[in-house]
Formats: C-alpha cells, sequence, structure tokens
C-alpha cells in the first residue's frame, strides 16, 4: 500500500468557518481504489511557506508515498499552493495536472484556470488537486492507476511501461 497525505489549502477551513469537504472526498476515492492507504488529513491556511514546510516534512520525515493537494490553485492572491509545490519537488511532472485540465475542459472552460503542478522530490509524488469536492470527483479516479504505475518506477517496484 501506498502511503498518502492529504493537504487541504484553505484560509477559511484553517479557520474553522468552512467545513472541509475536499479533504474527506479524496479519502472516500483512494479507499475505494485499494493501493492506497490515506494517512491523515491536513488542514492548513493558503500560506506559501506553510504549506512548502509540511509538505517536505510529510516527504522526508513522515514516509509519504503520495501528497495530495487540494485548493488553492486559482487566481485568488491568496492561491499558492502551486507555487508552494515547485518550492519543495526537485523534478517537475507537467503531464499529470495536464492530464487534469484535458479531462476538466470537457466539464467546464473553467477549468483552464487551474494552475495546479504536480512534481518528485526523492521517493515522493506530490499533486495538487482542484479546491471543490466537485473537481476532486471528477478528476481523481482519471488520474490515480497511472499515479500508482508513477510510483512504481519512482520507488524501482516496476520498470516496465510495455503493458500499458
Ligand atoms: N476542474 C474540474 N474537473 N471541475 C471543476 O469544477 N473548477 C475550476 C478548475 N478546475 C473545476 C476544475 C475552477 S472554477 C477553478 S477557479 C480552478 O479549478 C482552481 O480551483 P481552486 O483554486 O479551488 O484550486
Amino acid at each position: 500500500m501506498y502511503k498518502v497525505f492529504i493537504i487541504t489549502a484553505s484560509d477559511s477551513s484553517a479557520a474553522g468557518t468552512r467545513a472541509d469537504e475536499s479533504g474527506p472526498a479524496i479519502r472516500e476515492i483512494l479507499a475505494a481504489y485499494g493501493r492506497f492507504s490515506a494517512e491523515g488529513i491536513i488542514v492548513l491556511p493558503d500560506d506559501r511557506a506553510a504549506l512548502a514546510r509540511e509538505m517536505a516534512r510529510l516527504a522526508d520525515e513522515a514516509g509519504a508515498d503520495l501528497i495530495l493537494t487540494t485548493g488553492g490553485t486559482g487566481f485568488s492572491k491568496r492561491d499558492v499552493t502551486p507555487e508552494a509545490t515547485l518550492d519543495v519537488t526537485e523534478r517537475r511532472v507537467p503531464g499529470i495536472p495536464e492530464a487534469m485540465r484535458k479531462l476538466s475542459l470537457e466539464i467546464t472552460p473553467r477549468a483552464m484556470l487551474s494552475r495546479a503542478e504536480a512534481g518528485i522530490r526523492g521517493n515522493t509524488l506530490i499533486v495538487n488537486l482542484p479546491g471543490s469536492p466537485k473537481a476532486v470527483r471528477e478528476t481523481l479516479d482519471y488520474i490515480l492507476p497511472s499515479v500508482e504505475h508513477g510510483l512504481d518506477i519512482l520507488q524501482g517496484r516496476d520498470g516496465d511501461c510495455a503493458r500499458g
């Protein structure tokens, strides 16, 4: 099982004025998939340094294989999740957010406003998901099989892409 941590980036959820619905939606989808164990949901304000620090801690000390973030990928001045992700990753993985945007554009043109990133830090993959539970449900199932295969390769469990 791959160890997954979920980070919800939201000023209002961190302040306790809005319930976090996206983090639990991610946990539910992961549970149905079978290869991923959701270790926890961490709710943080939209603060670049705090988000970057937590991502680095989860990767380096908590043994996260996968970190899924939700929120903070849009155009609000406080939306800094992609920047925090790039601060702590060594190699970008543009194909995952590109795939989510391609899929999402079939649902809403607003998907072009998602600035989501993904990247690798050591053995850990970090992927930004959009902020709403609706958008999480629309995108996460689609990327999980390829994310699993990517982790298998990253961690040396599978060197073969031939099976598709
Ligand atoms: N992707 C999907 N699949 N479904 C959606 O409803 N909403 C978009 C986009 N991606 C959406 C989506 C909107 S309206 C915005 S502003 C961006 O994600 C960024 O959202 P965030 O700031 O909540 O992360």
